[in-house]
């Protein structure tokens, strides 16, 4: 095992650095939401297509998800992140460097989910452009530039504005530019545009709000998935090579 790891072509790295070649234990990323090192930026759909209760359980599975996260601007193994919410033109509320800790975000998406606006219709790709943006504006001067980023999207609806506007190419330009998203689909008036919504999203990051443990998804498929990385030069050890939606 240690032989043919070390003289293989690639530089196969484990979730945990701290893992020893040729011990035979479980490679997969531990999953403890208090240490995920990341910068989020959380887009929530608040327009008219969501209703006050829609936005409250958003907001409700949003506080569950960071319940136990380190939110704070220290250096360490810290999470950082913004609130953008989006109607037919896209807000950022709270950029990476407003919350300092964990409570005051989780008071705050509240408050936040508790003023709808009027607009009916809702483009994602605004919700998508502003979150790159607060993503980019956060690592100005080469703040925090070894940390995964993240956009989680909650949507009620899957609207276009014309071809220059498609936020399909817009999610892609952003994968590739190494920021993950993960998708929440919301309500029954999504239902069938879910496979759209799901191209948006990183392989095996798409959800929806009818999935029995959201929550748990969202933690463990997505957030901690995205937490586990590995340096430059090394090559993601999965549970199978070639899958993009593979464990990590
Ligand atoms: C998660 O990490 C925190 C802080 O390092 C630690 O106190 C806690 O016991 C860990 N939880 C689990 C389930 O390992
Ligand atoms: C959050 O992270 C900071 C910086 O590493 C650390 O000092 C603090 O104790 C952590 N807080 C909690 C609640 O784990
Ligand atoms: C975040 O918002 C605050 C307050 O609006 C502003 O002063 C700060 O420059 C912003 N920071 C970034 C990184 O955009």
């Amino acid at each position: 095992m240690r032989i043919s790891l070390l003289s293989s072509i690639f530089l196969v790295c484990f979730g945990s650095l701290r893992l020893a070649y040729g011990q035979n234990i479980d490679p997969e990323c531990a999953c403890n939401m208090s240490n995920l090192w990341l910068d989020v930026v959380v887009v929530i759909d608040n327009s008219k297509n969501m209703d006050h209760d829609g936005l409250n359980m958003v907001a409700a599975i949003i506080a569950t998800v960071f319940a136990q996260s380190n939110i704070s601007q220290a250096l360490g193994q810290t999470t950082r992140v913004g609130i953008v919410t989006y109607g037919q033109t896209a807000v950022t509320k709270y950029n990476l460097t407003a919350f300092d800790d964990t409570n005051t975000f989780i008071n705050t998406i509240f408050d936040v989910a508790n003023k709808p606006i009027t607009d009916t219709t809702s483009y994602i790709y605004t919700g998508l452009y502003a979150a790159r943006d607060a993503l980019y504006d956060g690592r100005m001067n080469g703040k925090r530039d070894n940390v995964r980023q993240a956009i989680i999207l909650y949507a009620s609806d899957y609207r276009t504005q014309g071809q220059d506007k498609d936020p399909e190419q817009l999610a892609q330009n952003i994968k590739a530019n190494g920021i993950d998203i993960i998708t929440v689909g919301l309500k029954q008036s999504i239902d069938d545009d879910l496979a759209k919504l799901a191209k948006l999203a990183t392989p095996g990051m798409a959800f929806s709000n009818t999935d029995t443990d959201l929550v748990g998804e969202i933690q463990r498929n997505g957030l901690c998935q995205i937490n586990c990385f590995c340096p430059n030069g090394w090559t993601q050890y999965t549970s199978q090579f070639g899958l993009a939606s593979a464990r990590r």
